[in-house]
């Protein structure tokens, strides 16, 4: 009784705060904690069970993950399948479509709209489609380490989650098309 009432509880608040975490676990999706998972994500709802992703990982809106490729189906009367892994801490930009069979390594960052249909190893930085890697993280957080420490930041105070009044709204998006071209400043 008690459990059902908890498991009752769990779904309701995986329906309200639109937590996904619980349901793709109950779809047999191998997932492990502190992920984030941004809006219309898609993981596989026909394979779930051949998806692992480990823990920190971001899936920013509209990633894509795919474990079965039915482009075989009406010639052979199969469908391909393949595991798909992706190691702790990696970050997945917004829109990219991961392959099934893709292994992708820990501490890997997939800029937006990449599709990643080989292997990535540990530590690296992929744009684009195919997805191919541009250099290491580290070199890239490193790079980003010393922009910051010369930039201007701004704190929770001015993002959605901190309540940002319209005066702030206008003040961030004045400072920072005075900072054009290319220049970027970072928010908590
Ligand atoms: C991949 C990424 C992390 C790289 O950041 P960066 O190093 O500051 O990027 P740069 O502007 O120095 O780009 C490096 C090169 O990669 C290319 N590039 C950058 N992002 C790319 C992307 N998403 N797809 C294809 N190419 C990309 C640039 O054109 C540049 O190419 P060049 O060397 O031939 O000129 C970033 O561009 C990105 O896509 N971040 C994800 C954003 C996102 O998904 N946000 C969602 C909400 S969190």
């Amino acid at each position: 009784m008690f459990r059902r009432a908890v498991d009752l509880l769990r779904r309701l608040r995986s329906l309200v705060v639109g937590d996904m975490t619980y349901a793709l676990k109950k779809q047999g999706v191998n997932l492990g904690e502190n992920i984030f998972i941004g809006m219309d994500v898609i993981i596989d709802p026909s394979f779930p069970w051949l998806i692992t992703i480990c823990d920190d990982c971001t899936l920013t809106s509209r990633t894509i993950i795919l474990a079965h490729d039915a482009s075989t189906k009406r010639h052979l009367g199969y469908t391909k399948v393949g595991t798909v892994f992706i190691g702790k801490r990696t970050f997945v930009g917004m829109g990219s479509v991961i392959l099934p069979g893709v292994h992708i390594g820990e501490n890997v960052i997939i800029g937006a709209g990449s599709v990643i249909t080989k292997d990535i190893p540990d530590n690296s930085l992929v744009v684009g489609n195919p997805g191919r890697i541009i250099g290491p993280t580290d070199v890239y957080i490193t790079r980003y380490r010393g922009i910051l420490e010369n930039s201007l930041t701004f704190d929770e105070s001015w993002t959605l989650e901190g309540g940002v009044n319209s005066e702030k709204r206008q003040a961030m998006y004045k400072v920072l098309e005075d900072r054009k071209p290319n220049k970027v400043a970072f928010v908590r």
